[in-house]
């Protein structure tokens, strides 16, 4: 009998992928998606990936009767990953309440129903914005969290709080967070990939976007830091990488081999890569000359930052293959392939 797992916000950028390696590793699994911020056709690019169709619930994880109705039907679910949230990290600070009611209640509605209905895995998406500017580089897993920059990152911080608690009060649920530093670039069939509404807020969609010609030109917020060429660092993996440690952590969940009740793990490749070197990839791999300008310090914006992934090395037996090159080649087919139709 397969597996089944839940993937609540399965059409989004990293569910989707995650949906991917699911189905290739052999589970059954079903999304929960209100599709507020994701489209249903994402399930046939799912579908054409891997020549299955996964099944595609719609509603609203803030609805405690509709979420326990779920899970009530569905007893027999042996893990769910809970990717299923706002992620806009200025738009939370312009509508703090939607963001917090949005992701801690559907987080407390989900560990409600996993209680009620004896379902004991859980896998969390979180995020290395819990460690703010950490004093330590690169950054481990014991590194304190520091006050969010936004009530975006905080949702993020309290919901791990809330799993800790939960698991700390009950043996009957096991879950572990994923801290992913920059999730980047497409599944390499250009069949699914970011789909950002709107003008994109993160790095790497702008600059395909700008390189497409939907923007005129990518803005450098700030060559004037502490840093070797004095743009800010951060950790780009492939969102196909980071998708397959979810597979693990699921797996390390449903064969028992967690060492704890709730677990932590970074997902990075370890290596700190700059703005201006990431442009520079991109230009390299996609032979077009970037047009862009180097602009003021963007307000709140983390100098640098960079992962040790050894914890997750070893105890999931996992790493990035993907390079920095590989990143940008399937983020820059992924924008070609959605200008054709658009
Ligand atoms: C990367 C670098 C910018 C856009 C995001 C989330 C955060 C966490 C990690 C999820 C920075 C620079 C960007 C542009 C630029 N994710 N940049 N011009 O800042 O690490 O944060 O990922 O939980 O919450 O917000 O990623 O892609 O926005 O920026 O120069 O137009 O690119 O200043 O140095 P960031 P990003």
């Amino acid at each position: 009998m397969k597996k089944k797992i839940v993937v609540t916000g399965g059409t989004g950028y990293i569910g989707s992928h995650t949906s991917v390696e699911l189905i290739e590793e052999g589970y059954d699994v079903v999304i929960i998606d209100n599709l507020y911020n994701s489209e249903a056709v994402v399930v046939d690019g799912i579908e054409k990936i891997t020549g299955v169709r996964p099944f595609l619930e719609v509603f609203d994880l803030c609805d405690r009767n509709r979420t326990d109705l779920f899970f009530k039907n569905n007893k027999d679910v042996a893990a769910i990953i809970h990717f299923a949230a706002f992620k806009a990290v200025g738009e939370s600070v312009s509508k703090p309440l939607e963001y917090y009611r949005n992701n801690l209640d559907s987080l407390m509605n989900l560990l409600v129903a996993m209680q009620t209905n004896g379902i004991s895995n859980m896998v969390f998406s979180s995020s290395c914005t819990v460690y703010g500017q950490p004093a330590k580089l690169p950054v481990t897993e014991d590194a304190p969290f520091q006050t969010a920059l936004s009530p975006y990152g905080n949702t993020k911080q309290i919901g791990e709080e809330i799993i800790r608690d939960t698991t700390f009060s009950t043996e009957k649920i096991k879950a572990i967070s994923l801290r992913y530093f920059n999730p980047i670039g497409a599944h390499p069939s250009a069949l699914i990939g970011e789909l950002p509404r709107g003008v994109p807020e993160n790095l790497v969609p702008y600059i395909t976007q700008t390189a497409i010609g939907l923007r005129d030109e990518l803005r450098v917020f700030g060559t004037d830091y502490d840093t070797p060429d004095g743009s800010c660092i951060r950790d780009y993996l492939h969102v196909s990488d980071l998708a397959k440690a979810h597979v693990a952590a699921v797996k390390r969940l449903i064969d028992k081999k967690n060492r704890k009740n709730y677990e932590v793990f970074n997902l990075g490749t370890g290596k700190g890569v700059s703005v201006l070197e990431a442009i520079h990839s991109f230009e390299k791999v996609s032979g077009v000359k970037l047009k862009y300008k180097i602009k003021g310090r963007r307000q709140g914006d983390i100098v640098k930052i960079w992962a040790d992934p050894s914890l997750a090395n070893r105890e999931l037996g996992w790493e990035t293959v993907y390079s920095l090159d590989d990143c940008m080649k399937s983020a820059w087919e992924w924008e070609k392939q959605i200008r054709k139709h658009n």
